[in-house]
């Protein structure tokens, strides 16, 4: 079967610095060399640490940015060779839902003009139509259709994620990238987007590619799990199989972050060593030898392909085969390395963010904490 979406070998750099002149003195190598697939109706989930490349990704697969190198195909279609009308049908196709549906819904339009945009955009529905079909997108997302007369920012956080996740589905996608759609939430609001994009995925058959930094929602969403280490993909396979037996070093230490719900529950500690490099200037071979306990020379020299077993696990990593079981790896003393908290850090922090400012999923709660400032503007 013909995958949905597939991207091959996408490179993005980015200028980091520049000289006096202007010209570029470095490279943010922010993806480098990227692969994967999406199936119609699956959730694909891009896991990782923050500047690991996930946003970036996803502008390439829609197009908003366009990749230094690579391939990307839409239903057996060349994206890349897309011509302003193809590439229309296409943004049909494709949605993306934002972190902040405060900073990507115009606060000059009530939410009946954001829902009838796109389709008089994309010349969908007969004008006379237009009210009933916003009405019936609010309910879709379970919102009362009176929210049409009111504008975004007399929402709370969560509805204003159902009024942009119902400004995505107006256009009838097959496809929506959620670029960490619950992070800015408030955490009891969190389950209820994520049943409801849930459902909607069964309901509609939407495939889904769900970046996020926190393994837990990842854990209930997604179908696969494709875990990025600075612009690189290091790790893809079912969900149920990443969960429960990562073969990445790199996805061990990801894994072993995530709270253990009991108290009592033992779980084994991958314990991380070094600095965590930068895009700017990445190490060479292996993206994660600087950090790994597993090092070796090779490792500092040669970069891992992804190469996958029989049953299409990924993994790209030297010593992938001789591993120890992630279950035998040995726990630390129990506490935590310098390492390892910062990367539990780096992955809590914008969960904490997120934690103030909405406490309910009422119209008249407060609005969502400030805007992230990687937030991309909204299309
Ligand atoms: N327009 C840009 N110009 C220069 N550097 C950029 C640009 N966009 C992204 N980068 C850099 O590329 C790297 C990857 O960024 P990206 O936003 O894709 O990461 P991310 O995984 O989505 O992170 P986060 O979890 O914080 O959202 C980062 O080092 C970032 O600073
Ligand atoms: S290739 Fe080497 S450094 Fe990279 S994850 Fe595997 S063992 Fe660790
Ligand atoms: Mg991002």
């Amino acid at each position: 079967m013909t995958a949905l979406l597939e991207a091959k070998n996408l490179v993005k750099h980015f200028v980091g610095t520049r000289s006096m002149f202007g010209r570029p003195t470095a490279f943010v190598r922010a993806v480098d060399g990227v692969s994967f697939n999406v199936k119609a109706g699956e959730t694909l989930a891009l896991v990782g640490e923050s500047g690991c490349g996930k946003s970036t990704v996803s502008r390439l697969v829609l197009r908003l940015i366009e990749p230094d190198q690579g391939e990307i195909s839409f239903e057996g279609r060349d994206l890349l060779a897309m011509g302003a009308n193809e590439l229309r049908a296409f943004r049909r196709d494709a949605q993306i839902i934002f972190q902040d549906p405060y900073a990507s819904l115009n606060p000059r339009m009530t939410v009946g003009q954001i829902l009838a945009e796109p389709l008089v955009l994309h010349d969908l529905v007969p004008a006379e139509q237009r009210q009933k079909r916003v009405e019936e997108l609010l309910r879709l997302v379970g919102l009362e259709p009176r929210a049409a007369r009111r504008y975004a920012h007399e929402f709370s956080g969560g509805q204003r994620q159902r009024i942009a996740i119902a400004r995505a589905l107006a256009v009838e996608p097959k496809l929506i990238i959620c670029d960490e759609p619950v992070s800015a939430l408030d955490v009891s609001i969190r389950s209820q987007i994520l049943n409801l994009l849930r459902d909607l995925q069964q309901r509609l058959g939407l495939a889904y590619i769900f970046v996020s930094h926190d393994l837990a929602v990842v854990k209930h969403i997604a179908d696969r799990v494709a875990v990025m280490n600075l612009g690189h993909i290091v790790e893809t396979a079912d969900a149920e199989a990443l969960f429960a037996s990562p073969r990445h070093p790199y996805s061990r230490a990801l894994l072993s972050a995530i709270p253990v719900p009991k108290p009592q529950a033992k779980r084994s500690r991958l314990v991380l060593e070094g600095e965590i490099p930068s895009a700017l200037n990445p190490p060479s071979g292996c993206r994660f030898h600087t950090r790994c306990p597993y090092v070796i020379d090779r490792c500092r020299s040669e970069l891992p392909q992804l190469l996958s077993d029989s049953s299409g696990h990924l993994t790209a990593c030297h010593r992938s085969g001789e591993l120890p079981p992630a279950d035998a790896i040995l726990p630390s003393d129990g506490g935590l390395s310098p390492t390892l908290a910062r990367l539990i850090a780096a992955f809590n922090r914008m969960e904490e963010a997120g934690t103030s400012g909405v406490g309910t999923d009422d119209a008249t709660a407060p609005h969502a904490t400030a805007p992230h400032a990687n937030a991309p503007a909204g299309i």
